[in-house]
């Protein structure tokens, strides 16, 4: 049973275009992408004020998110933006904790609760980021690292249908070096059991790899067990290569 369940979901590939790209170049690539398979879940997560003309422009099957979400609904925050502005826009999926807004940002695991708490009220689908840094993998603390986030970034509101947790070990952002295909195994391993102890129908909750996923190293790695899907950050920014990524799938 469990197995015919864990057959049965659909590899999610998350499209991260950052802080890229005019307005046109937006547009430009959301046409690009055309119609992409329908054997996967694809999901593009353009710059928030390209968020509208990319909302209208791409194929309808291919889902919107945001890179981020304010800890509250409206108010006096200069700057951020809410969960339900997302939803307004058609967004269905939003990426919190992811490491750059933990770098960059200060972002705590508990502030990245919250955030997700309030994508949940929306029915938003929170794509919540883990990953340890070079540092922490050298002195062998990684899956406690990873299990320490997991267990304080996700919200008591979280559930199979409004979780994706995506593992991107921060030396392997944007510099070329993925995890060997062993440690993606490995680590994806220690997050399905910790989701396991957690929430009901854990099974179905994807786990995506993020970090340097390409059009050459794709296949492999979305074989890799427990793999559901990718986080794709400048292989997203191309066409051909996200496409590629997505029939890799
Ligand atoms: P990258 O980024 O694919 O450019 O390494 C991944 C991410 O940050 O989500």
């Amino acid at each position: 049973m469990m197995y015919e369940m864990q057959m049965t979901i659909k590899k999610l590939i998350a499209g991260n275009w950052k802080m890229n790209g005019t307005l046109a170049d937006a547009k430009a690539l959301a046409i690009a992408l055309g119609a992409p398979s329908d054997k996967v879940e694809v999901c593009v997560c353009p710059p928030y004020v390209h968020l509208g003309t990319v909302a209208v422009t791409l194929d309808p099957s291919v889902k919107l998110g945001g890179q981020d979400c304010a800890q509250t609904a409206n108010g006096a925050f200069t700057g951020d933006i809410s969960a339900p502005m997302l939803k307004d826009l058609g967004c269905s999926y939003v990426i919190l904790g992811h490491s750059e807004r933990r770098q960059y940002h200060g972002e705590a695991d508990k502030t990245v609760a919250h955030k997700a708490s309030k994508a949940h009220e929306q029915g938003i689908i929170t794509i919540i980021c883990v990953g340890e840094t070079e540092a922490e993998r050298n002195a062998g603390i990684h899956n406690e690292i990873v299990m320490k986030q997991l267990s304080e970034s996700i919200p008591a509101t979280a559930n199979a249908q409004n979780l994706v947790i995506a593992y991107e070990p921060v030396w392997a952002i944007g510099t070329g070096k993925t995890a060997t295909l062993d440690d993606i195994r490995d680590m994806h391993a220690v997050i399905r059991h910790f989701l396991q102890e957690k929430l009901d129908n854990s099974n179905s909750i994807r786990i995506l790899y993020g970090g340097s996923v390409k059009a050459d190293n794709a296949k492999e790695i979305l074989a890799v067990k427990d793999v559901d899907g990718a986080l794709v950050g400048g292989a997203s920014l191309k066409a051909d290569q996200f496409l590629a990524i997505i029939n890799a799938a």
